[in-house]
C-alpha cells in the first residue's frame, strides 16, 4: 500500500533518485509517527533505527509522551542513552507495546531475515515480548522471496564450541553452504555477538517452508537463534526510490 506519496518534484525533475540513506530516514519516521502513543517501546539494531530514535525522541519531547524504551542490542541501549529517552528492560517490561527494528530481507509474507548486524538474539526475544511488531526498511530489503535480495544468508547464532558440527548438520539437511561471520578488515577472528556467541552465515539452496526450516534450525544442539522471523512482524514500511513510503 502506498502510504505517503513522493514529492512531485523529485518524479518531475529529479535526474537522481532518492538515496538509501534518505529512504531509511522516510520509513522510520512515518513508522515512528503511526506507531508510538507512548508506553513501552521496543528499539531495534542497525542503521535504519538511529533514524527512528531520532524521530522518536523529537516526538517524546514535543508531546511530552510517557515512555520505556526496551533495546534490543549494546548499540540500541546507546542509542537509547544517548537521546536521554527512558531505559527499560524486559523484567521491568515483559511486555512491549510495540517494538521497532530493521530487517535484511522481507519477503510478501513479511516474513524477516535479521541479523546483519549480528543482534538476532536479543531482537527476537524483545519482538516477541511486543503486541505489535514494526518493520523499518528502504528499498532494497523488499522481495519476493528470501534470498533475492539478501545474498549473505541466514545468519545463526551459536555457541562457540558447536559452530563445526552445526554447520554439518545444517547442510547436510538443506544443502547450501555456511560461512562463520568473520571481524573487520583483516577477518583475524569470529565475529562474537553481545551474548558471547559466534554467528554462521547460511547460503541456503533454495526458497523453503520458512516456518519448518526455523523449528529445525533451533533444534540443533548448539544453536541459540536464528535470524529467520517468521510469522511475527505485523507491519512492514519501506522507504522507496522516488521518496514515497510504502506498507505491508
Ligand atoms: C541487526 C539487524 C538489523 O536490523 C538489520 O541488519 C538491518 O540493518 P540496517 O537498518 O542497517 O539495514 O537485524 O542484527
Amino acid at each position: 500500500k502506498l502510504l505517503k506519496q513522493g514529492p512531485v518534484f523529485c518524479a518531475k525533475y529529479c535526474s537522481s533518485a532518492m538515496s538509501v540513506e534518505g529512504s531509511k530516514k522516510e520509513a522510520a519516521c512515518i513508522a515512528v509517527e503511526n506507531n508510538v502513543k507512548g508506553g513501552v517501546i521496543g528499539i531495534g539494531s542497525g542503521s535504519t533505527i538511529v533514524y527512528a530514535v531520532e524521530k522518536l525522541a523529537e516526538i517524546v519531547a514535543e508531546q511530552n509522551l510517557d515512555i520505556v524504551c526496551i533495546p534490543t542490542s549494546f548499540q540500541a541501549r546507546q542509542l537509547i542513552i544517548k537521546h536521554g529517552l527512558p531505559l527499560g528492560d524486559l523484567e521491568t517490561h515483559p511486555v512491549l507495546d510495540v517494538c521497532i527494528d530493521g530487517a535484511d530481507e522481507v519477503d510478501t509474507d513479511l516474513t524477516l531475515i535479521k541479523g546483519g548486524g549480528g543482534c538476532l538474539l536479543q531482537e527476537k526475544i524483545v519482538a516477541s515480548c511486543a503486541k505489535k511488531f514494526v518493520v523499518i526498511a528502504d528499498y532494497r530489503k523488499k522481495s519476493n522471496n528470501l534470498g533475492e535480495q539478501w545474498t549473505k544468508g541466514i545468519p545463526i547464532e551459536v555457541i562457540p564450541l558447536s559452530y563445526r558440527c552445526v554447520e554439518m548438520k545444517i547442510v547436510s539437511q538443506y544443502g547450501g553452504n555456511i560461512d562463520l561471520r568473520l571481524s573487520g578488515e583483516s577477518k583475524a577472528g569470529p565475529v562474537v555477538t553481545d551474548n558471547g556467541n559466534f554467528i554462521l552465515d547460511w547460503k541456503f539452496p533454495s526458497t523453503l517452508d520458512w516456518k519448518a526450516v526455523e523449528i529445525f534450525l533451533n533444534m540443533i544442539p548448539g544453536v541459540v537463534e536464528n535470524g529467520l522471523f517468521v510469522n511475527m512482524a505485523h507491519v512492514a514500511y519501506f522507504g522507496m526510490k522516488d521518496g514515497s513510503v510504502m506498507t505491508k
